[in-house]
């Protein structure tokens, strides 16, 4: 029998999935991303070492582990490109790295209409990466999209792109933008091919093949977090793709029944970045100060996060729809030295206590966290291995959450390294 393990981020991106992934990467034969592209900005820091990942899978540091890039995804060859050649330069030269035929192909013009539709909602934006994935996906759900297999038969990806350009071009020209020229998007399309060709496979196929064999361990990556996903978060300041477990078996190309585990990473506070509601924000000192020891800036775009107390409420609600079986709680540390800590455990929404969030914005907007207080705790944690070491605070507010959520914590991180992990359920040493 092989083993499965989902990692899939709570709440609105950033969560520090990163080093979660990574941490269990290190013993994955497999590593498959299953949704969203390049908007995702994975950092793994390893023997005082810092990566940062945007579209392929954590798994590419281990030469033995093969990574997959799943039909689920929006994959940007330039980008694709990029990173590889960052990777390079640092030395990380020897990987196996495979893109599904069927992923959605992101095309120069959907960063163009990405950055036109988020200038045209004008204080009302988004706030997007601008790296083109929405209008991405929308050409696949529109069926006008192109696929990275269609790079493998030139004369193909010459018909659909000229198809998709015609319409396009007139877009662009309406938006004010430069429209696109045919031949010289074939070429520089072209020339990616050559390098990514060998790469291109049916992954769903291989992701399959892994999951039949007795012994072998694949890791599903998720991306974004769970109040970003398109279906379950908060519309429509969400990214365009479900992050969730459930997505899994769609976006990998394999049935539901081998989605066993999936740990849900929480940060042990809050934070977001882009617009929309975000009921525990914090506008003063404490938040502040949270985002400097948190070092609470965007991994892609360099923004300061929001930042805010950890809201149990979006927790119990991810944990149900995403099918969280474990947290991995992660910056702990970054809550020592404060007095008190709190939780928001309900919303007052118009005098009513509610216990999930509403679907508008415009309702999520006026509810109020109804918090409980914790005593908080002032030693350094940075350095601790045991859960039974944690100062009595710590332990108290780690195990408020679980009572909350109704979820048990599996692990917890006091630091960016590998090595500053605690794994509270060895359960998750099985993986
Ligand atoms: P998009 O995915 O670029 O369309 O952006 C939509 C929303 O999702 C914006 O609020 C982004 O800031 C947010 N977002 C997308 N990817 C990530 C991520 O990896 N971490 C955190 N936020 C993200």
């Amino acid at each position: 029998m092989s083993e499965t393990l989902v990692v899939v981020g709570s709440q609105w991106g950033d969560e520090g999935k990163g080093k979660i992934t990574d941490y269990f990467a290190t013993r994955a034969d497999m590593v498959v991303r299953y949704q969203g592209g390049n908007n995702a900005g994975h950092t793994v820091v390893f023997g005082g070492n810092k990566y940062s990942l945007q579209s392929i899978p954590s798994g590419i540091f281990n030469p033995a582990t093969v990574n997959v890039m799943g039909n689920g995804m929006v994959v940007n060859p330039v980008s694709v490109c990029e990173e590889l050649d960052r990777l390079h330069s640092r030395g990380i030269t020897d990987y196996k790295l495979f893109i599904s035929t069927r992923a959605a192909m992101v095309m120069p013009w959907h960063a163009m209409l990405d950055g036109a539709y988020e200038e045209q909602k004008g204080k009302d934006l988004i706030g997007t990466t601008k790296k083109g994935i929405g209008p991405a996906y929308a050409d696949k759900y529109s069926r006008t999209g192109l696929r990275m297999g269609d790079l493998l038969e030139p004369d193909y990806f010459r018909e659909r792109l000229e198809a998709a350009l015609e319409v396009k071009n007139m877009e662009l020209k309406m938006l004010g933008l430069e429209p696109l020229d045919a031949d010289a998007v074939y070429e520089q399309y072209m020339k990616l091919a050559e390098r990514l060709a060998p790469m291109i496979t049916d992954t769903s196929r291989l992701v399959n093949d892994a999951l039949r064999e007795d012994g072998q361990r694949v890791l599903f990556e998720g991306a974004q977090g769970m109040m970003l996903c398109i279906e379950h978060g908060t519309y429509p300041f969400v990214t365009s793709s479900s992050p969730s477990a459930s997505s899994v078996p769609v976006g990998a190309g394999v049935a539901p029944k081998w989605i066993r585990t999936a740990v849900g990473v929480a940060k042990a506070y809050c934070t977001r970045v882009g617009s929309g509601p975000f009921p525990t924000e914090l506008h003063d000192e404490i938040g502040d100060g949270i985002r400097e020891r948190g070092h609470e800036y965007g991994t892609v775009t360099g923004r300061p996060r929001r930042i805010g107390w950890f809201d149990a409420v979006v927790g119990r609600y991810t944990a149900e729809l995403a099918g969280i079986t474990h947290w991995a709680v992660m910056l702990l540390d970054v809550l020592s030295g404060l007095d008190t800590i709190k939780i928001c455990v309900a919303y007052d929404l118009d005098g009513r206590q509610i216990q999930s969030p509403p679907s508008t914005i415009a309702s999520l907007s006026r509810c109020k966290p109804v918090y409980i207080e914790l005593p908080g705790w002032k030693e350094d944690i940075t350095g601790i291995k045991e859960f039974d070491n944690l100062p009595e605070n710590a332990k108290a507010y780690v195990r408020k959450l679980e009572e909350i959520t109704g979820v048990p914590v599996g692990m917890i991180s006091v630091g960016p390294d590998r090595e500053q992990t605690i794994i509270v359920d060895p359960e998750l040493n099985k993986f």
